[in-house]
């Protein structure tokens, strides 16, 4: 095996993703176990013209950090990665499972699932000019209609990635249904580079469940960090954490801190701390202490399909805590801003 497979393999990482990603909150995750973390996706296409350059960027404890690229054309899509391999990334991933009708209209992200050849000369075309470990992520095909990441996948192998990411969805799927990990399991069964299994991933069980029931190896996590970051702990460990409040407010203060470090503690930094706290709210409080019995309760579907109608915890804290209310969400960017809050 090369050490760029190696690189690969029996790894947890936590995806790329466009907000989720922003380097304080990554930092958080790699504190938390995370193994490999990824930039949010650049396109190519801008960073040739010397735009998305905040994009590349990464703190020191990202020992394994990626860029990830999306583009459709040859030279953009290759000077990007001359660019990304300069600007310090260890890995580069190749975006072709971005279903945003902006960039699928271009003919870019997952719209090149539908055309596998043009997506296989995309991969030669970087792998010539990149030495570093290279991934292609893809998605389980463009509709249902068009399941064909098996064929996409063996093509990116042959072209010289070292590793695929399979999201189990569709294009077209989106987020309605679970994704759909037998897919992901073909893949892994044939090819030779590994495979990093995405889909659904929210609590240690479904990692046991993934390894016990595929061939898969290696797991991206996206949704599930962005509930809890402390999700990379649990999946080393195996131990589900039920944080009290307390903990969720030091973990919130946590990133706090170090977004104020990225970000700076200026007027202008702080507004955009509050900006992503905000953002992230939207997820943080959508955690419950779910256990093994709920996760079974559930089967086949992962927990975090589940959209929570439970009422509000009793406890005035919790309830705040688990409230999707913006209203709520503001208090709680005052009380982490002036460290009031029993975590403090
Ligand atoms: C907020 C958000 C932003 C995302 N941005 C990207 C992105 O920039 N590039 C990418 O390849 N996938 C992106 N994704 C998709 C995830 O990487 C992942 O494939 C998908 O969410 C399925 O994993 P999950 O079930 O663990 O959430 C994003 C997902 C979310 C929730």
């Amino acid at each position: 095996m090369t050490d760029a497979r190696a690189f690969f393999t029996d790894v947890v990482a936590m995806a790329p993703m466009a907000q989720g990603g922003n380097l304080p909150y990554r930092r958080l995750c790699r504190e938390f176990g995370a193994q490999l973390t990824c930039s949010e996706m650049v396109l190519a296409d801008k960073l040739v013209k010397g735009g998305e350059g905040p994009l590349l960027r990464h703190h020191e404890s990202e020992d394994a950090f990626g860029i990830q690229l999306c583009g459709k054309r040859k030279e953009s899509l290759t000077e990007a990665a001359r660019i990304a391999v300069d600007s310090g990334a260890r890995f580069i991933d190749l975006n072709f499972g971005c279903p945003i009708d902006l960039i699928v209209r271009r003919g870019a992200g997952a719209a090149l699932l539908k055309k596998p050849g043009k997506l296989a000369a995309l991969v030669a075309a970087v792998r010539a000019v990149v030495d570093l470990p290279l991934s292609v992520k893809i998605r389980s095909g463009y509709n249902e209609q068009r399941i064909n990441a098996v064929d996409v996948g063996r093509l990116a192998e042959a072209e010289g990635a070292d590793a695929l990411v399979v999201h189990g969805r569709t294009r077209a799927q989106r987020y309605k249904r679970s994704a759909d990990w037998s897919v992901i399991s073909d893949v892994a069964e044939a090819v030779d580079i590994p495979v990093l299994g995405n889909g659904d991933i929210l609590t240690p069980w479904d990692l046991e469940r993934r390894r016990r029931e595929t061939p898969v190896r290696s797991f991206l996590i996206a949704r599930g960090c962005l509930i809890k970051p402390w999700l990379f702990r649990e999946l080393a460990t195996g131990d589900p954490w039920q944080p009290t409040v307390a903990e969720r407010w030091q973990v919130m203060a946590r990133y706090l801190d170090f977004a104020r470090e990225h970000f700076g503690d200026d007027e202008k930094g702080l507004g955009r701390c509050r900006r992503f706290v905000i953002w992230h709210l939207h997820f943080w409080h959508r955690w419950r202490p779910f256990g093994e019995a709920d996760f079974l309760a559930h089967l086949p579907e992962s927990l975090i399909q589940m959209r929570s109608a439970d009422a509000a915890p009793d406890d005035p804290e919790q309830a705040l805590l688990s409230s999707g209310d913006e209203a709520d969400h503001e208090v709680i960017w005052r009380r982490l801003v002036d460290g009031d809050h029993p975590g403090a």
